[in-house]
């Protein structure tokens, strides 16, 4: 048999499209009242955040610029192993200006509690996290998310920027993938 057959995945809806835009223009409304009179600056973490972060700025009602950055976890695969490396860093200073990071999924912890104490050393006016989901139930380190769409199960996530080995990120709503036994 052929080592490198394709797998037979399973994905299920878990939050449609309908539901997570309307979540996402609150919380855009949300972000865009607490900067009353400021520019925003959104950064976002590449790629999974990309999707979110398209969607959030076209709802907000208040000056916005974008930022993009990107970063690794070591290791590849279902397993975050608290080693973060910046592979793509800002174009831009963020020195006196209104941050508001902008991430997929907010899952150990691990790479936002690094990246948020990283830009928190450059100096922003104010440092925000706006997270699409959390999955609070694998937490090793702590995180504050100012702005959660929603919370999710300890599963593997799919679509709205999520991937399984880099597919599946143009699925226009959230899922569960799982991986089905050989027919
Ligand atoms: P953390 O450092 O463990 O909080 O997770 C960081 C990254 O792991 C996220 O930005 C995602 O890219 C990825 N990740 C965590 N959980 C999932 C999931 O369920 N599906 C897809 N990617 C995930
Ligand atoms: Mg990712």
């Amino acid at each position: 048999m052929a080592e490198n057959q394709e797998k037979n995945y399973r994905i299920t809806e878990l939050i449609s499209q309908e539901r997570l835009e309307q979540r996402i223009k609150e919380m855009a409304e949300e972000i865009s009242a607490n900067h009353q009179g400021q520019v925003v600056h959104l950064i976002c973490i590449l790629k999974g955040g990309a999707y979110f972060m398209t969607q959030l700025s076209k709802y907000m009602t208040i000056p916005v610029t974008v930022g993009f950055m990107s970063v690794s976890s070591y290791g590849s695969g279902t397993v975050s192993s608290g080693v973060v490396k910046i592979t793509k860093d800002l174009d831009d200073s963020i020195e006196g200006r209104h941050v508001v990071v902008v991430e997929d999924i907010i899952d150990t912890g691990n790479t936002l509690s690094y990246l948020l104490e990283l830009l928190k050393g450059r100096n922003p006016a104010s440092l925000e996290l706006a997270a699409m989901l959390n999955k609070p139930d694998r937490r090793i380190r702590e995180v504050k998310i100012d702005y959660c769409g929603f919370g999710v199960p300890d599963q593997f996530i799919v679509g709205y920027g999520l991937d399984l080995d880099e597919k599946y990120r143009n699925l226009p709503y959230i899922g569960v993938i799982e991986e089905l036994p050989e027919a």
